[in-house]
């Protein structure tokens, strides 16, 4: 088992410890001082929870409560915010109480926004099982719920008390919900570390056994928590770590309307791919190094054109109204080569609806 340290910006006293290895609920819980809690719950989903929480519950120091969600984006919701509320108060959850978010970022985000509202605020661990979650979500600090159709409009910073990384979580993962976690995997190489991108272009590491991905989740959470340690809150440095995205939620949400969603990480990699292709356009991006990362996003099995017929005008629309946007200006996550994002470029309508052909 390895340990990261995300350190806090705000609260310098604070660290947050990420265990990451393959295998290692019962060694991590033992590393943490878990008896101090007066209760403890696992919030898990409907799919994880019969798959992964008494492997958890068995690693704790005391019976857990157990609060099961259904499954699915549409749980994301201050609905099902107030029922976990509604749990941790018949169990009589008090303020030296301990959440544990078992399952995917969905849950984590649920479970971290009811954690650190209860009682004006309670400890909480995140306890990642889809790739995504592993090397995204469960690491910075943002939980939240969609609200009014908008996705993530209402939510908090609260950092975790500690983020357990299991990758054997990962063998009981859906193929393509680990392929596109992949996503965000090539998101931070591709931000943050061209090595670590050629490295994913070598061998598609979605086929590899869990405890293979080991390496590869540790790097792609350094690189989060490296970016997060040095900008905890949506400015700076942060932007970066929306490389994909503007194009992404605006495919994503036409997606729902299409009846074909996408996933996140889908998407993402369609958002990817635009901005790629706006940085070589403005001649930040070599065009090799831009095939490269068109050709990893493929090998890793992720979408490189929308799977349904979209215009590039309602693409537009979305990206305007998009909640990242000040004042109405859309300000991009380029790439000024492989391994290195640039933020806060604007964009030319012209340029844009031309990028947007690649991808429609
Ligand atoms: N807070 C953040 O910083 C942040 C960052 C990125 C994404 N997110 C949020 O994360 C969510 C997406 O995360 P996700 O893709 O993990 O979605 P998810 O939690 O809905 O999980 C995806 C699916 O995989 C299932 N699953 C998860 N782990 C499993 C396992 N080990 N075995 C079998 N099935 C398993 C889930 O039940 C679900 O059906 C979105 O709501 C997104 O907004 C949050």
């Amino acid at each position: 088992m390895e340990t990261l340290h995300i350190n806090i910006p705000s609260a310098p006293a604070e660290s947050c410890p990420i265990f990451i290895g393959c295998g290692i609920f019962g060694e991590a819980a033992a590393g943490l001082p878990l008896d101090r809690y007066s209760s403890i719950a696992v919030i898990t989903d409907g799919n994880v929870q019969p798959l992964w929480a008494e492997q958890l519950k068995g690693a704790l120091p005391r019976p857990a409560v157990e609060i099961v969600i259904p499954a699915g984006e549409r749980s994301k919701s201050i609905q099902t915010v107030t029922q976990v509320w509604r749990s941790l108060m018949a169990a009589g959850f008090d303020r030296h109480s301990l959440v544990c978010n078992l399952g995917g970022g969905m849950t984590g985000d649920i479970g971290g926004f009811a954690a650190s509202t209860y009682m004006r605020g309670i400890d909480f661990m995140q306890v990642p099982t889809s790739l995504l979650a592993q090397v995204d979500a469960s690491v910075g600090g943002k939980v939240g719920v969609n609200f009014a159709e908008v996705k993530n409009l209402v939510g908090t910073f609260q950092q975790p008390k500690a983020v357990i990384i299991d990758a054997a979580t990962l063998e009981t993962l859906p193929e393509r919900e680990l392929r596109a976690g992949f996503a965000d995997v090539i998101k931070h190489a591709a931000n943050r570390d061209r090595k670590h991108l050629e490295e994913l272009a070598a061998r598609d590491y979605a086929a590899a056994a869990p405890r293979e991905l080991v390496p590869i989740i540790r790097r792609s959470c350094q690189i989060k928590a490296d970016v997060v340690a040095a900008a905890e809150k949506e400015q700076g440095l942060r932007k970066i770590l929306n490389f994909g995205h503007t194009v992404g939620h605006a495919v994503e949400m036409d997606s729902y309307v299409h009846g074909e969603p996408l996933l996140h990480g889908e998407a993402v990699a369609l958002g990817m791919r635009i901005a790629a292709g706006l940085s070589a356009r403005l001649g930040y991006l070599p065009d090799g190094e831009h095939d490269l990362l068109v050709e990893i996003l493929e090998r890793y099995g992720l979408p490189t054109r929308v799977p349904f017929p979209i215009e590039a005008d309602d693409i537009m629309s979305k990206i305007t109204s998009d909640k990242k946007n000040q004042g109405g200006s859309v300000k991009w996550t380029l790439l000024a080569g492989l391994g290195s994002a640039i933020f806060d470029i604007r964009i030319e309508e012209n340029l844009l609806r031309e990028t947007l052909a690649e991808i429609l």
